[in-house]
């Protein structure tokens, strides 16, 4: 007989409780939503409201809220947004210090409470952050994964459909690279239902619209004075449905990498395809020289950062 998987969210804040309601709703499993004890009460509320949500749908799955790390015991993927989130006028690497301590802190107990696990890390600065929770867990570069290129390609993607007045259904398009300011919006595979989309949208426009796309999460902050939650958690779930599921889907990701790109261990955002593996492929796609110079600067970036974690 098959048993439903387990899910735990680490972090029961805003994307916790939209990755919990999403989790649910399409029933990937049962959900913990996991945070410090001074939390407790609200991961155990938002449980219990989407447990009702869930009676009101008609869904099955049980969603409990807890600060106790022996809850999360066995769970088959753990998504991790604990941290703190930014405030208007700061960069993602103004959480560097913060967040740091947090994550080598959730790191040392999924080393023990779920070694084999599939991890998806969405807590910021992203990929020095998933980098970390590799290094201090040691769990193999395949089952630990961060999750920002899928949510700067929908951004992207948004954008461009807008601008050429068509469904953003029919865009495709990947954003590589770090989830800073260096991010690299991959314009030389970015087509409108195969077209490539030079031939729809002048290059001055392209070009605001990957300077937007670079913003994107900071225009959101600015806003809501707050970091964006709906398209994060939905990004990450797509992630965690494609391990769950074995859908094989390709995605941008930031990813181990052993040599890839030229670069040694570091993570940075590339094509990757997730499957029961978690993460089976690195794809080694050919960039023109302008978007491998801008993938150096970015790899370059993360790797400044992570030397500077070091430290800390
Ligand atoms: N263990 C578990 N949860 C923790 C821990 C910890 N050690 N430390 C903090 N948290 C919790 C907080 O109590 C809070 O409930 O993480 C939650 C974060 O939620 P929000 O503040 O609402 O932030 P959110 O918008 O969900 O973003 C979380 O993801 O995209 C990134 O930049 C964003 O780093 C931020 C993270």
């Amino acid at each position: 007989m098959a048993r439903r998987n387990k899910i735990a969210l680490i972090g029961a804040g805003n994307i916790g409780g939209e990755l919990a309601a999403l989790a649910a709703r399409r029933e990937l499993g049962d959900v913990v939503l996991f945070d410090i004890p001074e939390k407790v009460g609200v991961a155990q509320g938002k449980a219990l409201d989407l447990e009702q949500n869930n009676a009101v749908l008609g869904a099955d799955a049980s969603i409990t809220g807890s600060s106790n790390w022996d809850d999360i015991a066995g769970a088959d993927v753990v998504i991790i947004t604990a941290g703190v989130p930014r405030k208007p006028g700061m960069s993602r690497d103004d959480l560097l210090s913060i967040n740091l301590k947090i994550i080598r802190g959730v790191g040392e107990n999924l080393k023990s409470k779920c070694p084999n696990a599939f991890v998806i890390v969405v807590s910021n600065p992203l990929d020095v952050m998933v980098y970390e929770l590799q290094r201090v867990t040691g769990f193999p570069g395949t089952k630990v994964v961060g999750m920002a290129g899928v949510l700067d390609s929908a951004r992207f993607q948004l954008f461009l459909a807008r601008e050429a007045g068509v469904s953003v259904k029919d865009v495709r398009a990947m954003v590589l690279g770090g989830h800073g300011d260096t991010m690299v919006p991959v314009i030389s595979y970015c087509t409108i239902n195969g077209i490539p989309v030079t031939q729809l949208i002048t290059p001055e426009k392209l070009a605001a619209i990957v300077d937007r796309t670079r913003g994107g999460g900071g225009e959101i902050v600015k806003l809501m004075g707050t970091s964006a939650y709906y398209a994060p958690a939905s990004s990450a779930i797509t992630m965690a449905e494609s391990y769950l599921k074995d859908q094989k889907r390709l995605v941008p990701a930031a990813a181990h990498l052993n040599g890839e790109y030229g670069y040694k261990d570091l993570y940075i955002g590339v094509p990757v395809v997730i499957g029961a593996g978690g993460v089976e492929k690195i794809l080694t796609i050919t960039l023109t020289a302008d978007e491998k110079a801008m993938l150096e600067k970015s790899a370059a970036a993360v790797r400044e950062l992570i030397d500077a974690s070091k430290k800390l």
